[in-house]
């Protein structure tokens, strides 16, 4: 038994955000039925490609858990097909540029004659507004969302992050969205549009730099570096390279190591009610009870100093070592971990977070699994599929189409094959 056990999706979306937001609804256990352009599907089958002939990891590891149908929706019987999918679906979710929909004749209202169960789920770029009809890509949501200019070293240029939050973090946002609407409908019987826009989900994963914005007007953030360094404060909330961004001090650390290991680091946090821990383990029991020292009021402006000395501390040792030191004495420390080490770490496999995948086309490659955990809800994860590989099972088994009409189908060219 899976969560959402019997909900059919129609994925209309194409490489990240729409498809990282499918991928979590097929992981649920929805029927997530992918529709891709015939000959081509997903542009991402073919992008990055390390094995010749074979889906790239692109598109493998954001495609798990579903079925694929070639369709053209440009082709007359290929909008009778969606059409009639739609009437069979509970959910169609689209991330094509603004108006996509509509020029293939689907607008939102066609959609609820259809089908007025049908939960339209939608990503765009920005929302309503002069943007409105721009296109995005995850780096553009990044910089017009608030990350970019608070990422990075107040001296560097703004910074893009690894963490797709732009495509991955509309995705999620977008997953929630459609899973509330489809508990709304239990009561309503009605489905809805659902919408999330790229700028706003990035915004919201920024939000701590919006608190931060405001905060100003009272004066210098006191727990940024550059209060203790004496560097006055502009206008917006700066980049604070580091530095923690909650009510806790925060730094990136040198470990043993550093000098030819690029993650050779560890993040320490100084814990205000662990403060006496932290002053034990670095050697420096003195500070517990310094004036200047003793308290995290009185430390904020000499963050720099207090984190260079633990550093000295922390450089005498390997990451790991630091961790199993602190860890006893609840002294918060996080390994700066590579994708090689997350790679290897069998713990992430043993929990499913980390998946070994079987492919036909390219033997097995690994993945990230389903990070979400249910007591009473199983989620294996399966390869992605094939381009057009449930075709025929969707048409004839979900349609509930004879073999003529699929014949005929096939013939007008809208799903590729011409048998
Ligand atoms: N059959 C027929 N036509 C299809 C089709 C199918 N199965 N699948 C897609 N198409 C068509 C679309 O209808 C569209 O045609 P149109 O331009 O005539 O309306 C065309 O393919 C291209 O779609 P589009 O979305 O414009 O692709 P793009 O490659 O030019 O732009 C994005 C890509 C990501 C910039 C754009 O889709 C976008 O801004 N999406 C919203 C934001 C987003 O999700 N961005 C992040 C993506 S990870």
């Amino acid at each position: 038994m899976t969560a959402l056990d019997g909900i059919k999706v129609l994925d209309f979306t194409h490489i990240q955000s729409g498809p990282s937001c499918t991928q979590l609804l097929a992981w649920l256990g929805a029927d997530v039925i992918k529709i891709e352009r015939p000959g081509t599907g997903d542009v991402t089958r073919g992008q990055l490609n390390d094995i010749p002939d074979a889906d790239s990891l692109y598109f493998t590891m954001l495609n798990h858990n579903k079925r694929s149908i070639e369709l053209d929706a440009k082709n007359e019987t290929g909008k009778e097909v969606l059409g009639r999918l739609i009437a069979a679906c509970d959910v169609l979710v689209e991330n094509f540029a603004p108006g996509a929909l509509d020029r293939m004749g689907f607008s939102w209202e066609r959609m609820q004659k259809i089908n007025p169960r049908l939960i339209l789920a939608s990503i765009k770029g920005f929302g309503p507004g002069k943007h409105e009809d721009c296109k995005v890509y995850e780096n553009i949501a990044q910089c017009v969302g608030g990350s970019a200019s608070t990422t990075g070293f107040r001296d560097g240029p703004p910074l893009v992050t690894a963490a797709q939050i732009g495509d991955s973090g509309t995705g999620l946002h977008l997953a929630l969205g459609i899973v509330a609407a489809l508990f709304q409908r239990e009561r309503t019987g009605k489905g809805q549009k659902v919408s999330c826009a790229m700028q706003d989900s990035v915004l919201n994963l920024t939000r701590v730099k919006m608190r931060d914005q405001q905060r100003l007007a009272a004066g210098p953030l006191r727990e940024y570096s550059q209060f203790g360094e004496g560097i006055s404060f502009g206008d917006t909330t700066p980049r604070a390279g580091n530095d923690g961004g909650g009510g806790q001090p925060g730094r990136i650390l040198k470990c043993m190591g550093w000098e030819t290991d690029p993650n050779a680091y560890i993040y320490f946090v100084i814990q205000g009610h662990v403060w006496e821990k932290i002053c034990d383990v670095i050697g420096r029991p003195e500070w517990k009870t310094e004036t200047g020292y003793a308290t995290a009021g009185e430390r904020l402006d000499k963050l720099s100093q207090v984190f260079s000395t633990i550093e000295e501390w922390t450089m005498t040792k390997t990451k790991f070592e630091v961790m199993e030191i602190c860890n006893p004495h609840d002294i918060p420390v996080g390994p700066i971990l590579s994708m090689k080490e997350l790679a290897e770490d069998e713990a992430l496999y043993k929990s499913g977070t980390m998946v070994r995948v079987p492919h036909p086309a390219r033997g097995e490659y690994l993945s990230v699994g389903c990070p979400i955990k249910f007591s009473d809800s199983c989620v294996p994860v399966t390869r992605s599929p094939l381009l057009g590989e449930h075709t025929e099972e969707i048409l004839s088994g979900l349609l509930g189409l004879q073999s003529e009409e699929i014949t005929r189908i096939h013939a007008s060219g809208a799903t590729g094959k011409t048998k």
